[in-house]
């Protein structure tokens, strides 16, 4: 399988070491940055991934920031990719089969480092279920096309940010 993978630097080492475990066992990773420990923001990283995904270049993504969250938010913004913030082989498990995600997210700062290694190979394994699950991820395609038809400016300035 072909995999992107993109982190800050919070998640630098974490990418690190699940990239090196998907190469051992054989797949083909798209190391998308950060490549440092120097202060980075994670929508950068959450974007290429997603574009990564959903151009076809590979077929799933991997994600990691501090939390897994900031990281899964910007993922989530491009058309198309389903990015889910995963704990533990469950929740690895039920994102692909109930949720068909195509991104899946780590908290560097939350999660140990075997458990991430673990749900991510049961990530890659798993398959989506369709049945009911596609009905639902059919609406969540169904808000992205409303959404992108939508004329009006999405975000308004934010209440006490600086001008
Ligand atoms: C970086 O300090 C941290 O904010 C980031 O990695 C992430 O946790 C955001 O969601």
């Amino acid at each position: 399988m072909r995999v992107s993978a993109g982190s800050d630097h919070a998640g630098l080492k974490l990418k690190g070491l699940l990239i090196e475990h998907l190469t051992s066992l054989g797949h083909e990773v798209v190391d998308l940055g950060t490549h440092s420990s120097e202060s980075v923001d994670y929508p950068d990283f959450g974007a290429a991934v997603g574009e990564s995904v959903c151009s076809g270049e590979t077929d799933l993504g991997v994600c990691v920031c501090g939390t897994g969250m900031g990281i899964a938010i910007a993922a989530n913004k491009v058309h198309g990719v389903r990015a889910a913030v995963v704990h533990d082989v469950t929740t690895a498990r039920l994102a692909r089969e109930h949720n068909n995600a195509n991104v899946i997210c780590f908290g560097a700062r939350i999660i140990g480092e075997a458990v991430a290694t673990d749900a991510l190979v049961v990530f890659l394994r798993s398959e989506f279920l369709g049945g009911r699950h596609l009905r639902r991820v059919e609406k969540i395609a169904a808000l992205e096309h409303r959404q992108a038809d939508d004329t009006t400016p999405d975000m308004k300035p934010l209440e006490g940010a600086n001008k």
